[in-house]
């Protein structure tokens, strides 16, 4: 019965969300929620999408119909060149299939769902330590036992290479290691191209499988085939894998759930008639959890990367936000080095994409909270959209107060 069911704890992030919104005072700092800001702190509509919808509201032959199962071609054949390159062996071999999913989440959740079920002996994937806060509970959501991999050294506040390549040495042959494309969540720490290297070398190797999240492709460099480096380069050596991909943050569409799921499959003879099946099973498995994806962010999302004018319009928007990000970086550095705040920042301007892991402790995030009405995630981790010229200097005030005290 009903009165048996338990209480789940509070998303923290979306918890986070609503407590900042409740907060009535004037000061309030969000570096919550990874959603870009404008540096009013106001959400930010990308022309290229004001564009894109203007266009399509005036498309006469717009209507409401239903999308195919795989989602709309047009956005899924473009958003597969996007991450592999459009002359990628993968694509021009016929290697891949794409899945229009609901974004990001929607995408690591069907990849997760069809490894748990086609995947021979229902491998553990390994996760980096720490990962989006989601990651765990999708996986485990649909059965995929999940295992940790070192990512983060708490002592450089950059990347554990040694530690993230022995756990990844130790794990069982043909494992699921999940990697983030670039700019990772939460830490702001890539591996180098270098470092890429080595770890495509090691999981060939085991025999690993890599499952990458790509969510914020064009946040990391401002450029987004330097930023589907490590992508590109696992496809061009011949990896089966798959690749979720989110177009929330890099469009701003949000709220509008664009996404895709790619698989890739070995080259060889077969690499068609297997991803004929791998195809028809995800199609079994997209009807019945959610019949067919959504349409309208699809579609806008769709003529931005299928149109060259709109396209270089989008990468200038994604300077826009990009650039924005890397100036708040080196405010905020600035102003800690001009406090003298104890400890050392170049971390801040180390890290790349929407965060940074700023190694605050959770006691200080608290009390930056209570004392300040500075919204941050528990893990130290703020997202650098939520800083502008009016609240950097606020924000390293109250940082500089809370590790002093
Ligand atoms: C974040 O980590 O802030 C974003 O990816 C938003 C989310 O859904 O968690």
């Amino acid at each position: 019965p009903a009165d048996t069911v338990p209480q789940a704890p509070e998303d923290p992030l979306f918890g986070l969300m609503a407590a900042y919104r409740a907060d009535p005072f004037d000061k309030k700092v969000d570096l919550g929620i990874g959603a870009y800001r404008d540096d009013n702190a106001k959400p930010w509509v990308l022309p290229v999408v004001k564009k894109a919808d203007e266009i399509l509201r005036n498309d006469p032959a717009l209507n409401h119909e239903y999308l195919p199962i795989a989602g709309l071609s047009d956005l899924t054949t473009a958003a597969a060149k996007l991450i592999l390159g459009a002359d990628s062996p993968a694509l021009t071999e016929k290697r891949t299939h794409s899945m229009q999913t609901i974004s990001g989440t929607g995408a690591v959740h069907l990849g997760g769902l069809f490894l748990s079920k086609f995947f021979p002996g229902k491998p553990t994937i390994y996760l980096s330590d720490p990962t989006w806060a989601n990651h765990k509970q999708i996986f485990s959501n649909v059965g995929l036992p999940s295992a940790v991999y070192p990512y983060f050294s708490k002592s450089t506040k950059g990347l554990d290479f040694d530690g993230m390549k022995a756990a990844i040495a130790a794990a069982p042959n043909r494992s699921i290691i999940l990697l983030h494309a670039c700019a990772h969540n939460p830490t702001g720490v890539d591996p180098t191209p270098a470092q890429w290297t080595e770890i495509a070398f090691l999981l060939r190797t085991k025999n690993h499988f890599p499952f990458f999240d790509c969510a914020y492709q064009g946040f990391a460099s401002g450029d987004l085939a330097r930023d589907a480096w490590a992508v590109r380069y696992f496809a061009s050596q011949g990896f089966e894998m798959c690749i979720a991909q989110s177009f929330a943050k890099n469009f701003g569409l949000y709220g509008e759930r664009a996404g895709c799921f790619h698989f890739i499959t070995y080259p060889g003879p077969n690499a068609t008639q297997t991803i004929s099946r791998i195809s028809s099973q995800l199609a079994v498995l997209q009807r019945s959890e959610i019949s067919n994806p959504p349409a309208y962010g699809a579609r806008i999302a769709a003529l931005v990367l299928n149109d060259p004018v709109l396209f270089a319009q989008w990468e200038d928007d994604l300077r826009t936000m990009s650039g924005r990000i890397i100036a708040m970086r080196k405010a905020l550095r600035e102003k800690l080095e001009e406090l003298r705040t104890p400890g050392s920042w170049n971390h801040i301007t180390d890290q790349i994409g929407m965060f940074s892991f700023t190694g605050l402790s959770e006691k200080q995030v608290l009390e930056l909270r209570s004392q300040a009405h500075v919204y941050m995630t528990k893990n130290g981790r703020i997202s650098m959209a939520g800083l502008n010229s009016g609240n950097v200097e606020y924000f390293a005030r109250a940082v500089d107060r809370v590790v002093r005290a």
